[in-house]
């Protein structure tokens, strides 16, 4: 399972001995690379960036560090190791061989759900493309190039399922998932939060925690998948993708905790004095918590959702982990939902499991939410302030599934429309925050300097320290 390097594309699937797929993908890969150079990081792509490159798929030592150039990045192919054992392992089929070929009544649903996972991974290159202008340090520089190559890698993952499975058809989404754009009026991307703009660094972090985070949990459900090819595909992303969660979980660290020592150099908790001094209250970082938080809820779907069954029924999405549960059948259990009744009050809803499959993803995710903002507020416990960062209720600001434009609080506490439009200045990133947040978006790209909104981080990349020179600007 080594990878290959000498072929135009890199890649570990033994793309060489099928001629017609290497030629399909080697007449793609000009017109990625042109959308790269057309809405890849605006302005640094002549700079020498300091970027991991997988070169092998084996857990440890998986990646190599080195300069590159990024439009030169080696985006290649690489799935997991094929495990010849493994087994449908959930669903109606549960236990039997999994598939190497695509069930025929399966194409096109698979087709739909490759292409709404691709489609994301583009969408992000696409929001972020102007934050290499005002990053907060070269590290910082390099770690947004980082996670940019690997959305970039992590649409060839799924136009290389595109092209080797799905023929014809394939061959087009994989050239409309270059024609769609984030933001487009006539072509947007297909889910709502990768049409939202990243203008600044604090959304950034946001996006990189809770956006990325999304990502995590539908690869862990897609990784269960009895299309082994996809589960393969997406055991390996998520080993790249840690790291963009990383970026997020310790640019909101450092925040806060830049935000702390403000604090007590002021000995205030002010927010207008802390701005002053040039850092973020902390107010203003639960505002950008809410709204990326909640975005990202969205993503999971409706929490009553008979598509959610039958994918799981089928074997085509599992839950994520899905080894950690008892039943992986579930064909009697039930779930139970709290919903609005319509007329201000909450109800309870006992509805079958498997209708319930993206409310239990949706579960798995908060959770995992949660983590970061404990390792947050235990910085401002340590520091000696009361404030904390809470997750707001997954009923709060909901486009999509049963809440979707039912007004609550934060704590999800059903409120009159026009409560909320008093409060929503309080609960989300107003006009001035946003006014506010982009006023201290001015790039440091010196090496060895950082912003005065952020602490350093605790360490640097690959052993190195954190003023190396990780990105070389001509
Ligand atoms: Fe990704
Ligand atoms: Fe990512």
């Amino acid at each position: 399972m080594s990878i290959n390097y000498t072929d135009r594309i890199p890649n570990n699937v033994d793309l060489g001995s099928n001629r017609t797929l290497q030629r399909a993908l080697e007449h793609w890969q000009p017109e990625f690379l042109k959308w790269w150079e057309d809405l890849g990081p605006k302005d640094f792509q002549v700079a020498d960036v300091y970027l991991r490159t997988a070169t092998s798929v084996d857990a440890k030592g998986w990646a190599t560090y080195g300069y590159v150039r990024m439009p030169e990045y080696r985006w290649g192919i690489f799935l997991n190791q094929r495990d010849p054992n493994r087994r449908i392992g959930f669903g109606d089929n549960y236990g039997q061989e999994v598939w190497q070929q695509i069930p025929g009544e399966y194409r096109a649903i698979l087709r739909r759900l490759i292409v709404t996972q691709g489609d994301t991974e583009p969408a992000s290159v696409e929001q972020q493309r102007m934050l290499g202008h005002t990053a907060p340090s070269p590290y910082d520089l390099r770690n947004l190039f980082q996670v940019n190559v690997e959305e970039g890698r992590h649409l060839w993952a799924m136009v290389y399922l595109l092209h080797a499975y799905f023929g014809r058809d394939g061959r087009e989404e994989a050239e409309e998932l270059l024609e769609r754009h984030s933001g487009d009026a006539d072509k947007p991307r297909i889910l709502g939060t990768f049409n939202e703009p990243i203008r600044d660094w604090l959304s950034f972090f946001m996006f990189t925690y809770f956006t990325d985070r999304d990502g995590k949990f539908q690869l862990k459900s897609l990784a269960e998948s009895s299309f082994d090819p996809l589960a393969r595909t997406c055991q390996f992303m998520l080993t790249e993708e840690a790291h963009h969660m990383f970026v997020g979980d310790t640019g909101i660290s450092r925040v806060v905790k830049r935000t702390l020592e403000v604090m007590k150099e002021l000995n205030s908790d002010d927010p207008q004095a802390i701005r002053n001094a040039g850092a973020i209250d902390l107010p203003t970082v639960q505002k950008y918590l809410n709204f990326w938080f909640t975005s990202s809820l969205d993503l999971f779907g409706s929490e009553t959702s008979s598509n959610a069954a039958s994918y799981f029924a089928n074997g085509l999405k599992g839950r994520p982990d899905e080894a950690q549960y008892e039943d992986h059948v579930v064909l009697d259990q039930t779930y139970v939902l709290e919903l609005p009744d319509g007329s201000g009050n909450t109800k309870t809803e006992e509805i079958p499991l498997r209708n319930a499959m993206n409310e239990v993803t949706r579960g798995s995710y908060v959770r995992d939410c949660d983590r970061g903002v404990n390792r947050w507020n235990r910085l401002i416990e340590k520091a000696g302030y009361s404030f904390r960062l809470t997750l707001p209720s997954t009923r709060f600001r909901r486009n999509i599934g049963n809440w979707a434009g039912v007004p609550t609080t934060p704590e999800g506490v059903p409120i009159s429309a026009e409560q909320l439009a008093a409060h929503l200045n309080q609960w989300l990133p107003n006009e001035s925050d946003r006014a506010f947040i982009l006023s201290l978006m001015n790039g440091v790209h010196q090496q060895g300097k950082m912003a005065a909104w952020i602490a350093p981080p605790d360490r640097g990349i690959n052993n190195n320290p954190v003023d190396y020179e990780y990105v070389k600007l001509h």
